[in-house]
């Protein structure tokens, strides 16, 4: 079953009905949020996946980023987090989870959150990520509702760790191009989300299994407008455009591309290659930001300077068919 044939159950059941409930997951919002007191709301969101690089530790570190990284794009910060753990312990040393662990609790603790307890289970396949807890002022909570047209589009990350990490389980890729999206991947959206959260930032999500265009797309529906791409604006990790060249596309990719046909137009000067990159399946990409123009600049020099990042301004909010998107 598809991701998208698995979103339809999820959205055919009902969505439960109580104010205080800002955001369900009705919106295809990164987090669910729940308001307990006028100026507090709890931020609730849980990951887990396969191992996506060989070493352990590495694992941990990603898949733990990934999971607080929806807490940071509501414009949250992390509280607590639980593990969530299946590993095949007759078959696989139990030092290898213990990597896997050490990992997910040290990049827990770098966002000045920990971890409080979990659950494990047998499983013929590793799988590792977590629940979060993370807390929010309300009058704070950046959803996916809010892009306005004239606002530009913030990405803070480079795209293509899908396509990377395909081209490392094919043995295309190691060295430097390994270390790069190791990088990318560990790296907390903390620093951003902080940021914009003080610039007045109208819409955010992350970047993951949608890649950008997916997630731009329930952006744009979700605030009734349109969105433009500048392809040649879009960070890429180095390895990307070769390794499409090269035909390596993850299934998911692909899939996301698909269910993007009639959502998003492409303009003549765009190849079959910029679309698989634009919708890259990837795990844990940045954060992309709807925002003012001039903050969107500011931001950038903020994030530049600061924190030594390398994001870029892809694009702006148009009017047009709600979710729909333009790749220039
Ligand atoms: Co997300
Ligand atoms: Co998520
Ligand atoms: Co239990």
């Amino acid at each position: 079953m598809s991701p998208v044939d698995l979103g339809k159950i999820l959205f055919s059941l009902d969505c439960p009905r109580d104010e205080n409930l800002l955001v369900g997951f009705q919106g295809g919002d990164d987090a669910a949020v729940y308001k307990v007191r006028e100026d507090l709301a709890i931020i609730h969101t849980v990951d887990f996946f396969t191992p996506i690089v060989d070493d352990p530790k590495s694992f941990g570190q990603i898949a733990a980023a990934n999971s607080l990284s929806d807490v940071y794009a509501m414009g949250g910060s992390p509280l607590m987090a639980l593990n969530i753990v299946c590993f095949p312990s007759s078959s696989l040393d139990l030092s290898i989870l213990g990597e896997i662990l050490k990992g997910g609790e040290e990049k827990v603790r770098e966002a000045n959150a920990f971890i409080a307890g979990g659950h494990t289970i047998d499983d013929k396949e590793p799988k590792y990520g977590l629940a979060v807890i993370g807390q929010v002022d309300p009058d704070k909570l950046i959803t996916n509702r809010g892009a306005q047209v004239g606002d530009a589009l913030l990405l803070t990350k480079p795209i293509g760790g899908g396509i990377v990490t395909t081209g490392i389980k094919r043995g295309y890729v190691k060295g430097e191009v390994l270390e790069e999206v190791m990088v990318v991947m560990k790296a907390l959206n903390a620093a951003p989300s902080e940021l914009m959260q003080q610039l007045g930032a109208h819409s955010c999500t992350d970047i993951t299994g949608f890649g950008l265009l997916g997630h731009g797309h329930e952006m744009a529906r979700a605030s009734g407008v349109a969105l433009e791409i500048y392809k040649n604006k879009v960070p890429l990790l180095s390895a990307t455009k070769s390794l499409v060249r090269d035909g390596v596309i993850p299934g998911g990719t692909k899939t996301n591309l698909k269910f993007l046909e009639d959502k998003v137009s492409f303009s003549s000067t765009c190849k079959e290659e910029d679309g698989y990159i634009l919708a890259d399946a990837m795990t844990s990409g940045g954060l992309l930001i709807s925002l003012l123009e001039e903050k969107a600049y500011e931001l950038r020099e903020l994030l530049k300077t600061k924190e030594g990042m390398a994001p870029a301004i892809i694009g702006r909010v148009v009017e047009g068919k709600a979710g729909s998107i333009y790749v220039s």
